[in-house]
C-alpha cells in the first residue's frame, strides 16, 4: 500500500468512526467495535448491516446470545462468541437507546402501500397469514423479543426473511417466522420490506426503549 493510499483509507475511516480514535480496545465500551459495522449510533449505512438503533433490548440481547451459541449463523458469530453476558446486556441498552434515523427511505404506489398495510395489519386468514402487528407490535416497533421492523434496512429486511424461507434463519422459537414467511410470495415479502423500511416514527422509539429497560421504575 503507498503511503497515499493509507492516508485516503484514514480520511475515510476516521470522520466515521472517530469515537474509536486508536486501535487498542482496551478501556473501550463494547459497543465500540460494532461501530465499524452498525455505526455507533446503530444507524447502520450499509443495507445489509441492520440499524440496532431502537431496536428492543431484549431482542438484541437474545439474537446475540443466539449468534453466541451457534443458533443463528453469520458474520455476527467471532463477534458474539467474544462478549459476556453483562457485555450483551451493556450493548443492548445502549443500541436499543439510540434514536432511529431513515435516510430517504423508497416511495411506494398507493396501490402498493395498501397491499403491505393490509398484510401488516390484517395478514390473510386464507393463508394462514397472522397479522405482523400481532406479534411486532402495533406501530412495528417491536416488543420484547419480537423486533422492531419499521425503519430497518429494506435490504436487511428482505434477506431475512428469504433466510427464513429457506430455513438458512432457524432461529425463531416454534418456527413462527419460518410458517409465516413460506406463506408469503417473494413479491409480497419485497413489498413488505420496502413498506416496513420507510416506516418511521422519530418520538416513539425513544419511549419503547425507555419502556423496555425502566418499565419496573416509575416516570
Ligand atoms: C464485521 C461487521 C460486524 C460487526 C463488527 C458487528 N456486527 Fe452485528 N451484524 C453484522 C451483520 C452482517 C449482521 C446481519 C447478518 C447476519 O445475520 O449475519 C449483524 C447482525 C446483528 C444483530 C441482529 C440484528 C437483527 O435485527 O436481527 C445484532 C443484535 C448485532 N448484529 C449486534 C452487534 C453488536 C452488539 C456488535 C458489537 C459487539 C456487532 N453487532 C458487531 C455485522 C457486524
Ligand atoms: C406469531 C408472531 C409473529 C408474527 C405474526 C410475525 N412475526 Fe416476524 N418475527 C417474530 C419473532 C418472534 C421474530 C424473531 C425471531 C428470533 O428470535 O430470531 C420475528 C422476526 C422477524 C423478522 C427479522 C427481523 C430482524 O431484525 O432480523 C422479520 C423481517 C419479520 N419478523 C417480519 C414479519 C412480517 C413481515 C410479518 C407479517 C407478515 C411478521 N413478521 C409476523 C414473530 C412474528
Amino acid at each position: 500500500m503507498t503511503n497515499n493510499s493509507i492516508i485516503a483509507l484514514f480520511m475515510l475511516v476516521l470522520p466515521m468512526h472517530s469515537l474509536a480514535g486508536t486501535i487498542d480496545t482496551t478501556g473501550q465500551a463494547p459497543y465500540e467495535q460494532c461501530g465499524y459495522c452498525h455505526e455507533y449510533d446503530g444507524n447502520s449505512l450499509m443495507p445489509s448491516y441492520p440499524r440496532l438503533a431502537g431496536q428492543t433490548s431484549e431482542y438484541i440481547s437474545k439474537q446475540l446470545r443466539d449468534f453466541r451459541a451457534g443458533k443463528r449463523h453469520g458474520q455476527m458469530q467471532a463477534t458474539a462468541e467474544l462478549l459476556s453476558d453483562e457485555d450483551i446486556q451493556i450493548v443492548a441498552e445502549y443500541f436499543s437507546s439510540q434514536p432511529v434515523i431513515v435516510r430517504s427511505p423508497e416511495k411506494l404506489t398507493a396501490q402498493q402501500t395498501r397491499v403491505a398495510q393490509q398484510l401488516i395489519q390484517q395478514g390473510d386468514g386464507e393463508r394462514n397469514i397472522p397479522a405482523c402487528v400481532s406479534c411486532h407490535d402495533k406501530n412495528v416497533e417491536g416488543m420484547k423479543t419480537f423486533p422492531r421492523l419499521a425503519g430497518q434496512h429494506q435490504v436487511y429486511l428482505f434477506e431475512q426473511l428469504i433466510a427464513f424461507r429457506t430455513g438458512e434463519r432457524a432461529n425463531d422459537d416454534q418456527q413462527q417466522m419460518q410458517q409465516i414467511s413460506r406463506a408469503l410470495t417473494e413479491q409480497e415479502i419485497r413489498l413488505l420490506a420496502s413498506y416496513l423500511a420507510s416506516l418511521v416514527t422519530p418520538e416513539s422509539e425513544r419511549k419503547q426503549s425507555l419502556n423496555g429497560q425502566r418499565g419496573q421504575q416509575d416516570g
